[in-house]
């Protein structure tokens, strides 16, 4: 393609450094498509004629037709998407194919392309939330009022619903998908027309490519089209974000699931055995989920730190930007399915989890706050005369609500017999009414807003 200037051919080590093709191929669908906008305006403006516009228009339709059958082909001295397309159009439909590139650079046609990509990914990444999001209210609504233990440090802290804890992801994911959204509309500018990177002297129309690729509007500034790849990196770190939740969200499963807590059965589809031990079952999706969220992290990194002190316009430097985002983009499409799949499909073992909650003095606090709303105590105080009792309860091995009156009567005589009211995990659950707060009725209300938002009604 540009052999013009040169005396000789590529090094071997040339050709293999240089060659993008290997993974930039995933962008054909792209790639075609901005080709046929950019080849629609060409004739439009008469920069082209009409009949060299269908000529190159009707050969990109072959070409993309044999890459849909056949795949496309990887020859490494085609180096990217961008020349084996064009070559291909060459043999397809002889020299008119070289008409094709007027007014336009590989630097513009590429960050128009990479941004069509992204923005499927987006919509793709999207489309995935909404699904986890509906299990998750699926699952909560069920468990609106089911209770188990609320956790700091993971040590018992408060009672809660498991339809409270259900949709804390409700709300992460609910954020995961502003971030795209955001991002979404950062990047719907087109770039293509910026040409290598001062733009051009053809009289083209950006205006009409972008429409014909259904960006918003054109790029404003050629230099920061060619070399802009934050909407890249907007999707990285919307991806990483979101890889962070579901590993949260793969860990407690993964602690649920063990036999000491019991408070989960992971469904045998997502589930491994053990080549060695017949009584196994593993969570290894789950694992995987909290291990690529690692790699997804990577892929953010890796990209900022290439762009990282990048002049200019355009630098090769900025080739290396797809593998990041395509495998950023494949790990966490597998990740969101995953988990919707745990979140639809296991058992929730609510006894185990009511059980739990009832074990560790997680309605000390409702003790505490009984004598300052009832005995009129200040905090602290009832904080330390509820420690008391909890220290004597733990010493006989029994519940908080085992106690006798006269054993709470002991710790302090303000204690009276309506306290064991308070006491039970139900009546603790049922009392945090504050706004957004665990009682079934919030709860509750929260999961209709979700469904609304959701159209699940
Ligand atoms: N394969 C290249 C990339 O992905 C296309 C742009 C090449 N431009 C250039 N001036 N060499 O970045």
């Amino acid at each position: 393609m540009w052999g013009g200037r040169f005396a000789d051919g590529p090094s071997a080590i040339m050709r293999e450094i240089n060659a993008s093709i290997p993974f930039d191929k995933a962008l054909w669908r792209q790639d075609i498509a901005g080709s046929k906008a950019h080849v629609a305006m060409l004739a439009q403006q008469g920069i082209v004629t009409a009949e060299d516009a269908r000529a190159i228009s009707d050969g990109l339709d072959r070409v993309a037709a044999e890459y849909e059958a056949d795949g496309v082909p990887e020859d490494w001295d085609l180096e990217d998407i961008h020349m084996t397309t064009e070559s291909r159009l060459a043999e397809l439909i002889g020299p008119v194919a070289g008409r094709l590139h007027t007014a336009r650079s590989r630097n513009d046609q590429v960050a128009t392309d990479f941004r069509l990509w992204v923005r499927d990914a987006i919509d793709q990444m999207d489309a995935g939330l909404l699904g986890l999001q509906q299990a998750l209210v699926t699952r909560a609504g069920e468990n609106a009022a089911s209770i188990m233990p609320g956790f700091t440090h993971l040590q018992t802290a408060q009672p809660v619903t498991l339809g409270h804890h259900l949709m804390a992801y409700y709300e992460m994911a609910r954020r995961d998908r502003n971030r795209l959204a955001d991002a979404r509309a950062r990047l719907n500018q087109c770039p293509l027309g910026s040409a290598a990177l001062a733009g051009t002297g053809f009289p083209i129309d950006r205006q009409a490519t972008s429409d014909a690729l259904g960006f918003d509007r054109p790029t404003a500034n050629s230099l920061d089209a060619v070399s802009d790849r934050d909407f890249a990196l907007d999707f990285l770190m919307a991806a990483a974000q979101c890889s962070l939740h579901l590993s949260r969200l793969a860990e407690e499963m993964i602690i649920w699931v063990s036999q000491p807590y019991g408070f989960v059965r992971m469904p045998d589809a997502l589930s491994t055995g053990s080549s060695i031990m017949p009584q196994k079952k593993n969570p290894d999706a789950a694992e995987l989920v909290r291990g690529h969220s690692g790699r997804i992290v990577g892929c953010a990194t890796a990209l900022m730190v290439t762009m990282k002190g990048l002049p200019l316009a355009y630098s090769k430097d900025m080739q290396d930007d797809k593998p990041p985002v395509f495998e950023a983009a494949g790990l966490l499409a597998l990740s969101i399915a995953a988990m919707t799949g745990m979140v639809a499909e296991c058992t929730f073992n609510t006894d185990r989890m009511r059980q739990a909650a009832e074990l560790g003095y997680a309605t000390a606090t409702d003790l505490a706050d009984w004598l300052v709303r009832e005995a009129d105590i200040p905090f602290r105080e009832a904080h330390h005369i509820t420690g008391a009792a909890v220290k004597l309860a733990e010493s006989k091995g029994v519940a908080l609500d085992a106690l006798s009156l006269e054993e709470l009567k002991a710790i302090d005589a303000r204690i009276d017999q309506r306290v064991f009211a308070a006491l039970s995990v139900d009546a603790s659950v049922a009392s945090r009414v504050s706004y957004g707060g665990t009682a079934p009725e919030q709860v509750k209300a929260r999961i209709a807003e979700a469904r609304a938002a959701l159209g699940m009604e």
